[in-house]
């Protein structure tokens, strides 16, 4: 390994966190930024400057990011083509009295790149768009119920969907989220369901029958979806009159610019885009077919920042910039690289298991025995990486500015890190080399 090992010195980044858990309830305002997401007490909390695929935290430790924002920042960070034209709209302006021509020019470039798009609103976030959208079907249809799959943001609207599940043992949304002051007469009007089973779609749909709004899903996270699936689901949409809403906001822009339905050729009604879209800056949409979109002129969907004009200028040059730079083929080139740089390193360790997914979010996945407890194991494996300068968790999102020395890097400090698992494997002595607290996960993705 030509990086040596690092043991970083996090200690500011821990006095800020503790600081802001007098200050902040649940420390961060994303739960995907807790310090208990990744090696607790190892893994660094807060940064001080990012550029391209690294970024510097507050104790002057450097990092190669394999995070990238959770996804938001796609052409790497502070990229200096977004990042200029943004200071050249601060320059006339970020926000106008009036309304801004780019709002209808970013409209036209989402409609030629997105094949669901006829018409479009703009949010600030993925959430809030969804928000949106659900609104916008429940006032389109006059039905209230939505079935849904996947991750859809922090509103009311959508965890009323964990009335009815233990928040334990629940299999889906997600475990471990009781939907504490959310209003219970939502209760039942938000029903999930599993990915990949259209047979319960169309179980739920029946039993609904003339009451679903709209089928609100993650068409694809780590995995292309399986043959036929999402067509099978758009033709129960129509069969019942729901509109199908895909919910691009993480899986979306990498695979294609067009996202998970330009790959798999199956259209929504409506889709919602967000985070990557404009490379770290605020900026959500909702796209749609006119007949979806247009009733919503009649709905009060309103909001004084969604006229901002950075989030507009940063989308509409991200969305340049990935076509001019050729984004998704070389992100496919970089996750197919990493990828073998990762099973490289498994298979030197002698574990067994796959670094596999979608070249655009590879995931690490170990064959591990059922004894053993996986959280444990890929939180060492996040503790090692850490010391070693690496910022990640076990799914990795690329972004253009990751090169060949991130990837090689990358590839030699997971060697060592696998290492060190497989040495606490065969020792049986995980709790004695995890130096942290075991990774917490507040909620598990059903689209994996
Ligand atoms: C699929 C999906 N939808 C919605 C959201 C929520 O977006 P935001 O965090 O911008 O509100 C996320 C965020 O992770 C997401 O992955």
């Amino acid at each position: 390994m030509s990086q040596p090992t690092i043991q970083p010195n996090v200690q500011q980044s821990y006095a800020l966190y503790r600081r802001a858990g007098t200050l902040i309830p649940g420390w961060t305002q994303l739960i995907s930024r807790r310090a208990d997401q990744f090696a607790n007490g190892v893994s660094p909390v807060y940064a001080q400057r990012a550029k391209g695929a690294r970024f510097v935290d507050v104790d002057e430790n450097e990092y190669i990011d394999w995070v990238n924002a959770v996804g938001a920042v796609i052409l790497g960070h502070a990229d200096d083509v977004v990042d200029g034209a943004v200071k050249a709209q601060i320059d006339r302006g970020s926000i106008y009295t009036l309304n801004s021509p780019l709002e209808i020019e970013l409209a036209e470039e989402l409609v030629a790149t997105l094949p669901s798009a006829e018409m479009v609103r703009y949010t600030k976030g993925g959430g809030e768009a969804c928000a949106v959208a659900a609104r916008i079907a429940r006032g389109a249809t006059g039905r209230d119920r939505i079935l849904i799959c996947g991750y859809h943001g922090w509103h009311d609207w959508y965890q009323a969907a964990n009335f009815g599940v233990d928040p334990e043992s629940g299999e889906y949304p997600f475990a471990g989220i009781e939907p504490i002051g959310v209003p219970q007469a939502l209760a039942g009007s938000v029903i999930p369901f599993r990915y990949g089973d259209a047979a319960m779609v169309a179980r739920l749909l029946e039993e609904h029958a003339g009451q679903v709004a709209a089928i609100m899903m993650e068409p694809a996270r780590s995995e292309l979806p399986p043959a036929g699936y999402l067509a099978g689901i758009k033709r129960l949409a129509q069969a019942h009159g729901a509109v199908l809403i895909f919910d691009e906001v993480s899986c979306g822009w990498r695979p294609a610019l067009g996202g998970i339905q330009a790959v798999t050729g199956v259209t929504p009604d409506m889709t919602v885009v967000a985070k990557a879209m404009s490379n770290g800056y605020p900026m959500g949409a909702v796209v749609g077919s006119r007949a979806v979109m247009e009733p919503a002129q009649r709905m009060f969907i309103s909001s004084s920042y969604w006229s901002d004009n950075i989030g507009l200028v940063a989308a509409l040059t991200t969305i340049r910039e990935l076509r001019r730079r050729e984004g998704p083929a070389r992100l496919q080139a970089i996750g197919e690289g990493l990828r073998a740089a990762l099973n490289r390193a498994i298979d030197e360790t002698g574990l067994q298991g796959v670094c596999t997914g979608l070249a655009s979010n590879p995931a690490l996945a170990l064959d591990l025995p059922a004894a053993v407890d996986r959280r444990k194991v890929y939180t060492l494996f996040i503790q090692e990486m850490a010391r070693r300068g690496i910022h990640c968790l076990t799914s990795f999102k690329a972004t253009l500015a990751h090169g060949e020395t991130e990837i090689r890097q990358t590839g030699e400090a997971a060697a060592e890190a696998l290492g060190v698992v497989k040495r606490a494997l065969d020792e049986d002595a995980l709790d004695r080399y995890l130096v942290v607290d075991v990774k917490r996960e507040p909620f598990r993705r059903l689209v994996r």
